[in-house]
């Protein structure tokens, strides 16, 4: 007999909780949304549309939308960092599953509290860590589970942030300060990579955790000599500035729209000068990128040490030329390295007795045409992370990548204290 889709309301209609909900148009059998809750009316009138909901399966906020009581099996809720907490509760305690963005808190008391609340209202919640879905990573996550490197000694990952996109996001953009999103940048953009790490130890637990980085690029001082306050109002140098907000989003018109074009979201097609009357004007993308209020760092390195005395180490680097996310593993059988960008990895293995040093295998996920998936961002990872959702709903097998809210724990815990480590410059040991 067939099954019934699974129901869903989507909460925060921003990009991310619509990338996942577009499953339901690629699936329909598996996924159907049935409800929309977001502040902003033409964010629910265009889930309305897209999905065709009635007027009353519309809602303000999360808040109205569980005191209604529950009409569906789930929510997928895309909010912003710091609304996860005050908007997840009510809908876990209302009864919903929940697919939940990452991070999923932004402090450790945050963290507990929604653990607890899951595990009160045995609620099942699933983190949109989509790159356990992308090809790269789940290959890599299914050699070391087949055995292919021994027991994992070392990891060690990097990420390197564009200079657009840490311009976009970090500088200019809404993750740039602290108190307004109650993030960090490791939390913001690197939880992904400490998860990774997690993963990568199959549940050993972290033991102790130390950073240091900080903003040395992005601040006052480096401003270039008569750099101006908004790039197309009054800085003579804009023309030679690898960071104008002219090359940046109008010679590039679809950079980071989502975030850089927020203000003009009414107009269907926003023409150039409406663009560009928006960057002279209130658009907090049109600054001067060494005048902007950032307080996140730019850089910033994170070493931890496991319960097996395993070690790792994260390297977040903001303002680079390539965007990249690199990972090398070290076991007691061998090792794995690759950048994700590149679609392949390599294995080695000690070979003495052959006569070579070592064997290396590369393994090439393009070829097998599988970076892309069926469709959606992250290397095809967000389709497929809204499928494994439903599965999880569904009380099917979901796949290795599949990431509940207890297997996030440590991750999250790692990116809190990490930053505590950094700012208050010494180890900190994990209970
Ligand atoms: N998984 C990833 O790789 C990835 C990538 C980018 C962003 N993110 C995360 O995704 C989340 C969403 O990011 P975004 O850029 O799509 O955000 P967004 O700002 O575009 O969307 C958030 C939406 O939430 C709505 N909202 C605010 N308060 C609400 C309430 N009380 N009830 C219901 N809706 C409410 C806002 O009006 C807005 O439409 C963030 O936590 C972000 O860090 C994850």
């Amino acid at each position: 007999m067939a099954k019934e889709p699974i129901t869903a309301v989507v909460v925060g209609a921003g990009h991310r909780a619509l990338a996942y909900a577009a499953y339901a148009k690629a699936a329909p059998e598996e996924l159907r949304i049935v409800g929309c809750a977001d502040p902003i009316e033409l964010r629910r009138k265009q889930v309305q549309e897209l999905y065709g909901l009635p007027d009353d399966r519309l809602y303000e906020t999360a808040e109205e939308l569980a005191a209604v009581g529950r009409f569906a099996d789930t929510v997928i809720n895309g909010t912003m960092d710091h609304q996860h907490i005050e908007t997840s509760v009510p809908l876990l305690e209302a009864g919903y599953h929940l697919l939940l963005e990452k991070p999923f808190a932004t402090s450790e008391s945050e963290m507990w509290q929604l653990v607890e609340t899951a595990r009160r209202c045995d609620r099942k919640v699933m983190i949109c860590h989509v790159l356990r879905y992308a090809p790269f990573y789940a290959a890599i996550r299914q050699k070391v589970l087949e055995g292919e490197i021994g027991q994992v000694m070392n990891v060690q990952t990097i990420e390197h942030v564009s200079y657009h996109h840490m311009a976009t996001c970090f500088v200019r953009g809404k993750w740039s300060r602290k108190d307004d999103c109650h993030s960090s940048m490791l939390m913001a953009k690197c939880c992904h990579d400490l998860d990774l790490i997690m993963w990568m130890k199959s549940g050993v637990a972290p033991k102790a955790v130390s950073s240091f980085g900080g903003q040395i690029y992005f601040c006052p001082e480096r401003a270039p000599e008569g750099a101006g306050t908004r790039c197309l109002v009054d800085c003579p140098i804009e023309g030679a500035c690898d960071y104008s907000a002219r090359k940046m989003y109008i010679d590039h018109p679809h950079r980071w729209a989502a975030y850089v074009w927020f203000e003009l979201e009414h107009l269907t097609e926003p023409t150039i000068e409406d663009k560009i009357a928006s960057l002279k004007g209130g658009n907090p993308h049109g600054r001067c990128v060494w005048g902007c209020d950032n307080d996140v760092v730019d850089h910033q390195t994170v070493c931890i040490e496991f319960e097996d005395g395993c070690t790792a180490s994260h390297n977040l680097v903001g303002g680079t030329a390539r965007p990249s996310r690199a990972i090398h593993l070290i076991g007691t059988h061998g090792e794995i390295q690759g950048v994700m960008e590149d679609s392949t990895f390599v294995i080695r293995h000690i070979a003495t007795r052959s006569g070579h040093e070592y064997t290396e295998n590369e393994l090439d996920l393009s070829i097998s045409g599988d970076m892309h998936g069926a469709f959606g961002g992250h290397g095809g990872g967000d389709g497929r992370l809204a499928a494994d959702f439903v599965n999880f709903v569904r009380g099917s097998a979901p796949s290795i990548s599949c990431t509940t809210i207890e297997d996030s724990v440590h991750g999250h815990l790692v990116g809190f204290l990490a930053d505590k480590a950094r700012e208050e410059r010494r180890v900190v040991e994990i209970e």
